[in-house]
């Protein structure tokens, strides 16, 4: 048990990354008020996301968790939703298929609105205003106004993710998910997308595979693992007063949940041992991640480790690594050899993402090259220190935007400019998400589908 431990016990410690909200009556009606509102997910539900999370940690399975940078209120509707979730079944399907193990689908959507900032201040020209910390806190309008935190914006954040989850869980469980509509999904592709082929190939498969299962007598109707799947969600646990109204007490355990989402993780820059947001999750039992950057030390991740898993329960502890492409290989193989060492059980999972940012005729991008590059550098090492790799976590979108370069569709630095929609970090399109899909699953077989697949022709 931990000790001492209550929802509201981060709020004796250090914290980085809080708004400013001028009005702090108001802020605590707001969390008064969303403490009375139902949960967003089930203990049982983030129990289950744990079971499969242990599986992954043992070695039998992979993880996917992908979404949004930041979700916006401006972009919520059901197309935004359909179309990421297609996109992301694809990835599944690719992935389940071509490396024959379970893929744990774990979206970065339905509560995914905070944003860590680099600066308390951002400038345009002579003017100053407060950064823009996500649509729960603040506006991404460059004014006086829209950059005052306004605690109504939680209420709204958590309208939103319900209603998102509510389509989600219909979409997964309600036959869209159903395997024999594997070349239905492919009608978000855009025209000439160098993905539609490879992928068609790969339906046209599981097709043949769905007819010959059907003469045998298993059906989707009869058998619910072909026509659902289980759906999960993810956010960083950032803004603790909303996580902390959506803390509860599970009736059937007795312990506490955050029900503001399956798995939550801690970032990078608010994993100090000693401050609210490790003092937070410590006490609660869903999946939880920890991301790890560059400056995390292998002392430092075994201490933390002890913090947020004293148990060592398998499942519970997700480590999400993003180093760079150049620094993967610097950093991971020491992090790899403490846990190993230390009989740690965790899911190493690949951020390639936030390690690769860098700046473009003025757009924040992403080259697609060392994203790539990243993942290949994260398999290698794992297989070279005898370790599993668990997982990926991106920011992608369902739709065909323009923030990262490169792909197969090869978008220039010029091209930033024609559909650069995110409200934060630049996102993998749906053909690069599925790109790397292709490439995640040749590195789990070794290679040996793709080459069936092209013989089959
Ligand atoms: N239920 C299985 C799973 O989720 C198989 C499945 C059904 C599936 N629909 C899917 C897999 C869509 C990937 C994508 O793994
Ligand atoms: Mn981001």
């Amino acid at each position: 048990m931990a000790q001492n431990w209550t929802p509201a016990s981060w709020r004796q410690k250090p914290i980085q990354q809080v708004p400013d909200y001028p009005d702090q009556a108001a802020l605590e009606a707001t969390e008064g008020q969303l403490a009375t509102y139902p949960p967003l997910v089930f203990a049982g539900e983030a129990r289950n996301l744990k079971k499969a999370l242990a599986n992954v940690s043992e070695g039998r399975g992979f993880l996917l968790q992908g979404g949004d940078c930041a979700e916006s209120f401006a972009e919520h509707g059901a197309d935004t939703i359909r179309d990421f979730f297609r996109a992301f079944l694809q990835m599944a399907v690719v992935l389940t298929f071509g490396a024959q193990q379970p893929v744990v689908k774990v979206g970065r959507i339905a509560g995914q609105f905070a944003k860590p900032r680099s600066s308390n201040i951002e400038r345009q020209g002579e003017i100053e205003l407060p950064s823009y910390r996500g649509d729960i806190i603040n506006g991404i309008e460059f004014t006086e106004k829209a950059r005052i935190p306004d605690p109504e914006r939680q209420i709204n954040a958590y309208r939103q993710s319900a209603a998102t989850l509510n389509l989600l869980r219909a979409f997964a469980m309600g036959g869209y998910a159903n395997l024999d509509n594997v070349h239905q999904w492919m009608l978000g592709f855009v025209k000439d997308s160098p993905q539609a082929e490879r992928y068609r190939k790969l339906a046209d498969r599981i097709s043949e595979t769905m007819d010959f299962m059907k003469a045998i007598g298993i059906t989707p109707e009869t058998n619910p693992s072909l026509r659902e799947t289980d759906f999960f969600t993810s956010h960083e646990a950032l803004l603790l007063g909303y996580e902390q109204a959506l803390t509860r007490i599970d009736s059937t355990s007795g312990d506490w949940y955050a029900t503001s989402g399956h798995m939550i993780w801690i970032g990078d820059r608010t994993r100090q041992p000693d401050h609210a947001h490790v003092e937070y999750c410590r006490g609660i039992k869903n999946p939880i991640g920890l991301k790890c950057g560059p400056s995390m030390t292998a002392d430092g991740l075994i201490e933390l480790i002890d913090i947020l898993n004293p148990a060592n329960e398998a499942g519970r502890l997700t480590l999400i690594c993003r180093f760079g492409h150049d620094k993967v290989a610097e950093h991971l193989p020491r992090l790899i050899r403490a846990v190993q060492r230390e009989g740690k059980k965790v899911v190493w999972s690949c951020d390639p993402m936030h390690g690769n940012t860098i700046t473009l005729n003025s757009y924040k991008t992403r080259p697609f090259e060392r994203i790539l590059s990243e993942v290949e550098s994260f398999f290698q090492i794992h297989r070279s220190e005898g370790s599993h790799p668990g997982g990926i976590h991106i920011e992608m979108t369902g739709k065909d935007v323009t923030e990262c370069t490169g792909g197969a569709r090869a978008l220039s630095g010029a091209d930033l400019g024609d559909r650069y929609h995110t409200h934060c970090d630049p996102r993998l399109n749906a053909d690069q998400a599925l790109e790397l899909a292709f490439l995640l699953a040749e590195r789990m077989k070794g290679g040996r589908d793709e080459k069936r697949l092209a013989a089959a022709g």
